[in-house]
């Protein structure tokens, strides 16, 4: 009997459901080549259920969807509720409800596409960031005191414990063993990179730097190690990409760097995440937003969810399943595309997810 996996779908707000249905004709396409099956089965959470019920997520939302084997997410976020609720009442909280404690985001300039980084091509731009995404300043304690007076008070803190450092390294070390550049024949040795802030963030980062330098001293000494502060990382994927292998980093750091990313690798359209639980169930997810401009028109570029699409598979073990997306994502991006711009594709949405699937 052919191996079945059971997805759940949370298509969510804006443009979300338009790009995972697109998703989802890949997916088959390589279920059916691969011989596994999919079985999907829909939730409606988001700010359209949110404004209709009141109620962010229902509470046994995170129970419910740990029955699944993965998670495929499109976008959270609605233009008429107020920023912070769905974010952090959807997303985050089943981030970390799920312990999806790495949010792995490749940075890859993809053939034919255009990036900002002038002399860079693809050759160049290729590069994982392993961003933690169970704590930091993301669930650090805070709050406001004397709230409207002169007086006021904010406090938002970056808390990390040892456990969870020490849990993103090791799959980082892990990562970079397995994909890094040596691993895919593309450079000498295998590199992870710590991006930190050890300069002024000398409490929390120098547990990052502790942690790193003793986990891959003592189990990881075939992977070369290399440190950068957050700001000149920022300076280096526009300069010199070209250095970067597999990065490591912090929630806040990872959220900010991956967006720059995004932008050298030809847009918010093509960027793919995952969100691990390694030991659990996983999301994945195109990283760009919601698009409340372009929702319902047939213009949004549904490739980042395609490619998040391929992760997920990846992840279940499809290996060879995943690859033939990328490829044929690789193919479209070369030979068809005019733009990965929304509206400028030179297709529409369900046209692009038909190219890709039949590719497949
Ligand atoms: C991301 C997003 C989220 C984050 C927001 C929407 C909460 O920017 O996935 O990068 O900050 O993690
Ligand atoms: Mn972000």
């Amino acid at each position: 009997m052919s191996k079945s996996y059971n997805i759940a779908l949370l298509g969510g707000d804006g443009t979300g459901p338009e790009v995972l249905a697109e998703g989802i004709k890949s997916l088959e396409a390589a279920a059916a080549k691969h011989d596994f099956k999919l079985n999907f089965t829909e939730y409606d959470y988001g700010g359209e259920r949110y404004l209709r019920t009141g109620e962010v997520l229902p509470p046994d939302a995170a129970d419910e969807l740990r029955k699944h084997d993965a998670i495929f997410l499109g976008a959270i976020g609605h233009p008429d509720v107020k920023p912070g609720i769905l974010e952090k009442g959807i997303l985050l909280k089943l981030r970390f409800e799920l312990d999806q404690y790495i949010n792995l985001r490749p940075v890859k300039l993809y053939p034919g596409v255009e990036t900002p980084v002038k002399g860079k091509g693809p050759e160049e731009i290729d590069y994982v960031v392993v961003r933690e995404n169970s704590g930091g300043i993301y669930t650090g304690t805070g709050g406001i005191t004397m709230k409207g007076t002169e007086h006021e008070v904010a406090v938002q803190s970056m808390v990390y414990n040892y456990h969870q450092v020490a849990r993103c390294l090791r799959y980082a070390f892990e990562y970079a063993r397995k994909h890094g550049k040596k691993s895919r024949g593309k450079g000498e040795e295998n590199t992870l990179g710590l991006v930190g802030k050890t300069n002024v963030l000398t409490f929390v980062y120098d547990l990052w730097e502790r942690a790193f330098n003793d986990i891959g001293e003592s189990d990881f000494a075939d992977i070369r190690r290399d440190y950068y502060h957050v700001d000149a990382t920022c300076m280096w994927m526009i300069k010199s990409p070209e250095w970067f292998d597999v990065l490591v980093t912090g929630n806040i750091f990872g959220d900010i760097i991956t967006d720059l990313g995004a932008m050298t690798q030809g847009g918010m359209g093509i960027a793919a995440g995952g969100n691990i639980n390694p030991e659990g169930v996983s999301m994945f997810e195109p990283i760009g937003g919601s698009a409340p401009k372009y929702t319902g028109q047939n213009v949004i570029n549904p490739l980042a969810a395609i490619c998040a699409g391929a992760m997920m598979l990846d992840t279940l073990g499809e290996t060879a399943a995943a690859a033939d997306i990328e490829a044929s994502v690789a193919d479209i991006t070369a030979n068809k595309l005019k733009s990965l711009a929304a509206g400028r594709m030179g297709y529409s949405t369900t046209e692009v997810g038909d190219m890709v699937a039949e590719g497949i």
